[in-house]
């Protein structure tokens, strides 16, 4: 079968819809407790993995308001996953949207990250004409928090454990850009 058109092309990196070939690599970084530290997620098992992929496979970008959807960061020149974003329309107001982004411990520090993300700001001001985006973080989150300003993303709020979060109060910090300032200028 052969795969579906990507969402959207950077230099680098693909962002597609997920395929069942994505199971090993999506497995093992799901798997790993560095990456799951600052999720609201446990280290994944197998069965999990599976289940997961199986429910992205397919699914449609964006979902329905309310629910999130995963969207893969495949190597533009071999397919090979490397990382995904997440994208969440607002329940009541879907011109909002949250993001989220991993990348595979073997494929961080290369900008990979920085470059997905910029993608995706484009395709969510540019293609579904979003009024803002949001992203949350954990502010000990040195990479993400270091990523969303880098991107260009402006730090709108600090709240103060706000989370009870695998077993502590944590702090977050939430970075927002509107679509009149997109696109921003690097920091
Ligand atoms: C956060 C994450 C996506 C960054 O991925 P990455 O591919 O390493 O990021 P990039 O290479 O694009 O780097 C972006 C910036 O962050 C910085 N950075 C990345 N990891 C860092 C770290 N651990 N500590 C400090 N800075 C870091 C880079 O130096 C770069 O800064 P610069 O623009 O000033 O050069 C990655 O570390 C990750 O997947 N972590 C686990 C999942 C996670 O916590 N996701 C965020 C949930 S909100």
């Amino acid at each position: 079968m052969s795969e579906p058109a990507p969402l959207l092309s950077t230099s680098r990196l693909r962002l597609r819809a997920f395929q069942p070939h994505d199971l090993a690599a999506f497995a093992a970084y799901r798997a790993h407790p560095e990456v799951a530290r600052f999720q609201s997620w446990e280290p994944y098992s197998a069965e999990q993995s599976a289940a997961f992929v199986a429910s992205q496979t397919g699914a449609a970008i964006p979902a329905a308001p309310g629910s999130w959807v995963q969207i893969g960061i495949a190597l533009l020149a071999t397919n090979e996953l490397v990382g995904d974003c997440a994208l969440c329309l607002n329940a009541d107001e879907p011109r909002i949207a949250e993001i989220g982004i991993t990348l595979a411990p073997q494929h961080q520090g290369q900008g990979y990250a920085a470059e997905a993300l910029r993608g995706l700001l484009g395709y969510c001001f540019e293609t579904l004409k979003l009024h803002r985006v949001v992203a949350v973080t954990d502010c000990l989150n040195e990479g993400s928090v270091r990523l969303l300003s880098g991107v260009g993303m402006r730090r709108e709020a600090h709240f103060r454990r706000n989370i009870w979060f695998k077993g502590a109060w944590g702090d977050e910090y939430v970075y927002a850009a509107l679509r009149e300032e997109w696109p921003v200028a690097p920091r």
